[in-house]
């Protein structure tokens, strides 16, 4: 597990990875603003609703960008629709195949990754969510959404999400 002593705190250092400085003040300032204002929605889509992650800017985030992050950074991109979506860099050095949205089931605020509580911790009520998305404390009720995510060559593709949820074995709330 990575010391939050030693290093920059998760959210900073995902941030500073795809954001510019100014951008990073600003989504720091405006977490209590619903998430699908911070980035432009990407154009193109492929045949299964795929999209390559990009950076504030729209630009392709190379995966050898992300993937030079240590084991367990959460990495900010944006995603499908141009959601911000947390890629996860597990200990095998790959990305988990699963992106989480950062878009609180709440009321849609966006949120830090926690590297000291290993939680997404939502400033505006106070929800809390496990690594996997699931709610460990309310007012939130509902896991937080997932993408798939895939590595192919030197890019990072998100596609939707409609089978069961694993984590709750069910279909998902957002389908
Ligand atoms: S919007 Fe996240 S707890 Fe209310």
């Amino acid at each position: 597990m990575e010391n939050a002593l030693e290093s920059p705190s998760m959210s900073r250092r995902q941030l500073l990875n795809f954001l510019t400085g100014s951008v990073v003040a600003t989504v720091v300032g405006v977490a209590v603003v619903p998430a699908a204002k911070f980035f432009s929605p990407p154009s193109e889509t492929t045949e299964g609703g795929g999209m390559i992650a990009k950076d504030i800017l729209g630009n392709p985030i190379p995966a050898r960008q992300i993937l030079a992050e240590i084991s367990g950074t959460r990495a900010l991109v944006a995603g499908l629709a141009g959601e911000p979506t947390y890629l996860t860099i597990q200990e095998d050095g790959t990305l988990h195949p699963w992106g989480i949205v950062n878009n609180c089931t709440h009321l849609g605020c966006t949120f830090p990754w926690n590297g000291i509580d290993e939680e997404f911790q939502c400033p505006c009520h106070g929800s809390r969510y496990s690594d996997q998305g699931v709610v460990l404390r309310g007012p939130a009720n509902r896991p937080l959404k997932l993408v798939h995510v895939s590595v192919v060559g030197d890019s990072i593709w998100l596609y939707p999400w409609s089978e069961t949820d694993p984590r709750t074995n069910e279909k998902p709330w957002w389908v």
